[in-house]
This record gives structure tokens, C-alpha cells and sequence, in this order.
């Protein structure tokens, strides 16, 4: 199967007949013979394939970085895609020139990724802030330099720029001046129109799609997500709504931005780097239904529900603790698909904590993770709700030890009690993350940390250890 598409590559305009599953690092690479975009680990872990991504709204551009390893071609229609060759004109750009002044690149494999995560920065921050910036590139791996050299380029950039917004950037040297002219030339390439049609894959971001089934995409019929439902996350009268193509960036900005809530800032962090926020939605992390996925464990103790569509307009809704049926199987059938997920915000009164156990703290799969919502009144649970991930075959809603927890007051006996309960729930097994017994106990201690964290005053440290 074939699809025409147009984009703006660069500074050019590009119309090409395409696999419309086929990844865009592979026509850049391939087609285009911009070979400065690097292919390495092809599984959205290195950057080295990083570009910035730009898409109309409200008239003007807004630019994001994705790992165009991971990155269906058909999803850049009527959008502006700037590699490494695309960011300067004939010459090393500021940004080029700190990695050469500070000795930031040896083999330079990874120096274009690194380059593209912090233009991205650049172009969408309002003030430099180192930490942050460093940040943004934490989805780039160096082997060669260290990341020192690398880090004092970031820095040397920064300290020389009295503000940051496009314009500026421009006369900067750091994106270059046909920039100013994307936005009035995007508009005049079609964009997809909304239409549900019958389809073997839904992709949404295909951050685990194409990483897992790459070559089986090739042959099937797709549908993208964004082709059908918008990609919106917005809150109404405390209630948050993920549109079913919003991505986790989409939602982290909404939470931090809008409502200031730093409840999930943690698990944000931690969850992945950047470009694949900007890719990976939430109700892909919901579908893929892997049981040990942090946001899924998240919204599982937010009690949040999925509104469910199917290509013939049908809707009907699910409590995600109702989702998951078994080991990746969920409770959707042929062409439906998650139009939106919503859960209500926590109150003043009421706590939420997520803790995780993984190998590397950052960007890493949990081996056992936990959520917890917790409701107190007169020193008294009024509602519980505690969610674990890798230990059973599913995302688990643990009902009956959040019921358990229900009218009683928090002490240590409490603990020991409801970790009995805890461990008739589960169904952990031996695996490559660790024996049965290593998870049980791994899950016990996190559930002991939700409460160190969130009521250090009513139990004492010493309930670890037991
Ligand atoms: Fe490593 Fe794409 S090649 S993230
Ligand atoms: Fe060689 Fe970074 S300079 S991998």
C-alpha cells in the first residue's frame, strides 16, 4: 500500500509516494540522503535520530523533537521536518560551533541528536535555565566525550543569550532565517481531514509499535490516531480529559502548566525522555496494556475511566480497572479504539504518591511499580485506592486492600495488615526483572514508602525493616 504525501523538508518542499508505515529516519537516511540524522539503536533509547517536528496551530508553528526511528512517515503530512543539515546554511551554526569550542564530539555520531533536543529547547523555552536545558537532552547517549564537554556547550550557548524566542534565535544564527517563512508556506499544504475507516492497526504513537512489529507494519492497512480523534488534554470542573491521540507531553503540560498540580511531576521525570513524550500518547500506553507501565499504574489509583469509540461513531465507557482482561489483552475489539480517558483531580484532602523500583533510576522499566490515592477524615481513611504494576500478568487494581483500608486509621499495624492482603492479590512470577519473591517483597516496601512519604507522622521508619 501506497499513500502521497507533502511536507516541508527542511527548506524545500517535498512530495513523495510512500509506505505509509514506513519510519521517517529511513526516508531521510535512504530517500534524501541526509545521512546527518543517525540510525543506532532504531528503539527510541540513543537520540541519534532525533529531528525537530514542526505542526501548524493557531497560525503559528510549534516545534518538537522526535526520534524519527520510531516515526511513521504518514504522520508528517502538511508538518515541517528539519534535520541537522536543515539548522544551518552552508556553515557550523552557535550551537555547532560550542561543541567544537568545548570539545563536545569525538566520533559525532551522536552530536546531530544532541544538537536537535537543545534547538528544541531553545525554541520552545521563555528563559534559560540550565537544569532544564540539560534535561532536554537526557534522551541523548554520548559513548566518546563524557558528558561534561557536552553539558559546558549547552552552557556556553545559554549564558550568551539575553532571551529566547524564535526571532531572536534567527539573528542568533541558531535556526536559520527561512524559518519566518514555514508558517504561511505550511498553510497551504493540505492537511488530513478527520475520517474513521476500517483499519488492521491502529497506530497512535508507535513508540512500542515500531520497536516491537517494524517490519510486519510494512504490509498492513493503518489508520493513525490523529486521523481521527484530536490530540487534546484540557480540564473542566476538576476533571482532567485526555483526548485519545494526546501525547504525555500534551498531558504533562497541561498538569504543570494550566493547574500547577506537581502531583505526577515525579513519574514525568522519570517516565521517559522527551522526544518519546512528545511521540508516545497515553491511550497507547493504556492499549499496549504492558503490566508494569508507570502512567497506566498512575491512572489505575486515579480511578480513571476510558470512553470507547468505534469507526461507526458507537461509544461506551470502561473504568480502567475494568480494562485489562489478561496478559495483554484488553476490552476493545476490532476497530475500536480509546477516544478519551478522564479521572477527576485530586483534592485538598485527599493524597496521591507513585513510587517505582527499576535498574536506572531515570528512563528505565520498573521491575514493580505502585500508585496510591488516599482520602483522610478525622485521621480516618474515608477512600483508598492502590494500583501495582509487575506483579501479575495485568495493571493491578488492588481492590480488595484498597478496601480494606477503608474507615481505618493509619498506624503501622495497618501496614502489616493490608501487605497480607497485598500478597493474596498478587500473582508475581520469575522473570528477567527478578524472582516471584524478590517482587512481593519489592512491592511490600513501596507500599511502606507511599507512607513515609505522605504521612511520615503517623508511622515510624522502623516498619521497613519488618
Ligand atoms: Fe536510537 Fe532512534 S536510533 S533513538
Ligand atoms: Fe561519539 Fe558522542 S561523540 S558517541
Amino acid at each position: 500500500m501506497k499513500i502521497d504525501i507533502e511536507f516541508i523538508l527542511n527548506n524545500q518542499l517535498i512530495s513523495a509516494t510512500v509506505n505509509p508505515n514506513s519510519v521517517l529516519l529511513d526516508f531521510l537516511r535512504k530517500d534524501k540522503k541526509l545521512t546527518g540524522t543517525k540510525e543506532v539503536c532504531k528503539e527510541g533509547d540513543c537520540g541519534a535520530c532525533a529531528v525537530l517536528l514542526g505542526s501548524i496551530k493557531d497560525g503559528k508553528v510549534e516545534y518538537k523533537s522526535i526520534n524519527s526511528c520510531l516515526y511513521p512517515i504518514q504522520k508528517i503530512q502538511g508538518k515541517h521536518v528539519v534535520t541537522i543539515e536543515g539548522l544551518n546554511s552552508g556553515s557550523l551554526n552557535n550551537i555547532q560551533n560550542a561543541f567544537v569550542n568545548e570539545g563536545a564530539s569525538q566520533c559525532g555520531f551522536c552530536t546531530p541528536g544532541f544538537i536537535i533536543s537543545f534547538t528544541a529547547y531553545l525554541i520552545n523555552t521563555r528563559k534559560f535555565n540550565l537544569n532544564d536545558a540539560i534535561n532536554s537532552v537526557a534522551g541523548n547517549i554520548c559513548r566518546c566525550t563524557g558528558y561534561h564537554s557536552i553539558m559546558r556547550s549547552i552552557k556556553s550557548v545559554g549564558e550568551n543569550l539575553s532571551e529566547v524566542n524564535s526571532e531572536y534565535l534567527i539573528e542568533q544564527g541558531i535556526i536559520p532565517d527561512y524559518f519566518r517563512s514555514i508558517p504561511q508556506r505550511l498553510q497551504t499544504i493540505t492537511f488530513p481531514t478527520k475520517n474513521a475507516v476500517d483499519y488492521d492497526k491502529l497506530i497512535s504513537g508507535g513508540t512500542d509499535l515500531f520497536v516491537q512489529v517494524p517490519e510486519n507494519m510494512l504490509q498492513i492497512r493503518s489508520q493513525i490516531s490523529e486521523n481521527i480523534i484530536d490530540s487534546n488534554v484540557w480540564s473542566e470542573n476538576n476533571q482532567i480529559f485526555i483526548s485519545g491521540s494526546a501525547t504525555v507531553s500534551d498531558f504533562e503540560k497541561e498538569l504543570s502548566g494550566k493547574l500547577n498540580k506537581t502531583f505526577l511531576n515525579e513519574l514525568f521525570v522519570l517516565f521517559a525522555s522527551q522526544p518519546i513524550k512528545n511521540s508516545a500518547t497515553i491511550a497507547g500506553n493504556l492499549v499496549n496494556a504492558s503490566p508494569i507501565a508507570d502512567l497506566t499504574i498512575a491512572l489505575l489509583a486515579l480511578d480513571a475511566s476510558i470512553t470507547v469509540s468505534n469507526v461507526h461513531g458507537q461509544k461506551r465507557s470502561v473504568k480502567l480497572k475494568d480494562f485489562y482482561i489478561n496478559y495483554k489483552k484488553v476490552d476493545l475489539v476490532k476497530n475500536e479504539f480509546i477516544e478519551m480517558i478522564y479521572f477527576d483531580l485530586p483534592d485538598s484532602d485527599t493524597e496521591f504518591n507513585f513510587e517505582k523500583v527499576s535498574k536506572r533510576k531515570h528512563l528505565d522499566i520498573a521491575s514493580v511499580n505502585s500508585s496510591i490515592l488516599i482520602n483522610i477524615v478525622d485521621k480516618k481513611i474515608r477512600d483508598a485506592k492502590v494500583s501495582a504494576g509487575g506483579v501479575a500478568p495485568i495493571p493491578l487494581f488492588l481492590k480488595n486492600t484498597s478496601e480494606f483500608m477503608i474507615g481505618k486509621e493509619i498506624t503501622n499495624y495497618l501496614l502489616f495488615d493490608a501487605i497480607e492482603i497485598i500478597n493474596n492479590e498478587i500473582s508475581p512470577i520469575n522473570d528477567i526483572r527478578g524472582s516471584a519473591e524478590y517482587k512481593t517483597l519489592l512491592l511490600n516496601q513501596l507500599f511502606k514508602a507511599h507512607f513515609i512519604k505522605l504521612f511520615p507522622d503517623l508511622i515510624t521508619h522502623e516498619v521497613l525493616a519488618c
